[in-house]
């Protein structure tokens, strides 16, 4: 029997959403992780300190009793973003990190930035004062195809933004490529990438597998294999550029199973498990505790947990579905199977 103890990891990509949907996913990464990454893509958007501070007081009323949770809060940039209020929200502890969603990219990015030459004031505000930059990493435009959005992100807006800016610091979130990674490494002192389980675990092949497959269906959407692989190579090398962000994105099920389906993956339940399947699949436990636990806290400048947890490699139930209040159902990732790993201290 595998068992494997780590300090507790932290999840640095989140979906939280709001209302009922908040209340039901959050006691899932409250359990498993001690901090996490709290993505600014509600309806209407976390754009100011005081919405961000409002947003963590209503996350932290739906953490479980003796639970200890602490969420990293981000602020959605827009065109019309003011840096001074940024600035003073990080100051104030209430701003981690800001997020660049190009506009049209994704769920609820209709007020993303619409280039970035449009934020060069907030961006350059963000290097003065050590706030990292978070992207969602895909050009929009309608004529690049879907699988080369990335790639081509990373090299006609990052690299170029990159140079202009010497000291700002930059975490690529979700990469879906080796292009994505080899940026990251070539700027790895100040750069870091968060990868997904869904993308260590699936090429695109799983979109269509014997049907479609809206919940695998996430953006950047799953690549193809030689890409996955280059995601476990980084994952599993022990490079402390690559850490854990699971972007656990929950829709309900009829709004992924539906004409024009929702993007995301939501993994919250079975995200530690499904880590721990890649790296004893790559014969890597011993690299885990890094990526998990350890690189993230090194590269947001905060100390790792200091608890314990334990895991050990045996199957254990997943849920079909979990209900919202009433109105409607999750499907989790591993719905319906045996989760490969489950917590035992
Ligand atoms: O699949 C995704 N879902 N990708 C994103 O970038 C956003 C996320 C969401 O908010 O649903
Ligand atoms: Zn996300």
């Amino acid at each position: 029997m595998t068992k494997l103890t780590f300090r507790r990891p932290d999840d640095w990509h989140v979906h939280f959403r709001d209302g009922d949907m908040m209340r039901t996913v959050v006691p899932f990464t409250a359990r498993a992780f001690g901090r996490a990454i709290i993505m600014p893509n509600l309806t209407p958007p976390v754009t100011t300190a005081a919405m961000a501070q409002a947003y963590r007081e209503r996350i932290m009323a739906c953490v479980p009793q003796g639970v200890s949770f602490t969420p990293l809060m981000t602020c959605y940039l827009t065109d019309h973003t003011d840096p001074a209020d940024l600035v003073a929200g990080h100051k104030a502890g209430i701003f981690t990190a800001a997020k660049l969603y190009p506009a049209h990219a994704t769920t609820n990015s209709a007020h993303g930035v619409t280039s970035v030459d449009h934020i060069m004031p907030v961006l350059e505000a963000m290097a003065e004062h050590g706030i990292p930059l978070l992207t969602h990493g895909e050009v929009t435009r309608q004529e690049v195809d879907i699988f080369d959005r990335e790639a081509r992100f990373a090299e006609e807006i990052l690299d170029p933004l990159l140079q202009r800016l010497p000291t700002l610091r930059v975490v690529m979130e979700h990469i879906t490529t080796e292009e994505g990674a080899s940026l990251v490494r070539a700027n790895k002192e100040r750069m870091g990438a968060t990868i997904t389980p869904q993308h260590l675990l699936y090429n695109r092949n799983a979109l269509f597998q014997g049907g479609l497959r809206p919940h695998m269906y996430c953006l950047p959407i799953l690549k193809r294999e030689k890409h996955r692989l280059a995601l476990r190579k980084a994952a599993t090398g022990g490079e402390p550029c690559f850490f854990l962000g699971t972007d656990t994105a929950p829709h309900l099920r009829h709004l992924k199973e539906a004409d024009c389906g929702c993007a995301g993956v939501f993994s919250a339940p079975v995200a530690v498990a499904a880590y721990l399947k890649v790296f004893a699949e790559e014969n890597a436990l011993d690299k885990f505790e890094g990526f998990a636990s350890l690189n993230g806290p090194r590269f947001y400048g905060l100390a790792p947990n200091e608890e314990r947890v334990t895991y050990e490699q045996r199957s254990g139930r997943i849920a079909e579905e979990i209900e919202v209040g009433t109105q409607g159902k999750l499907v989790a990732l591993f719905a319906g199977e045996p989760a490969p790993w489950v917590e035992v201290a």
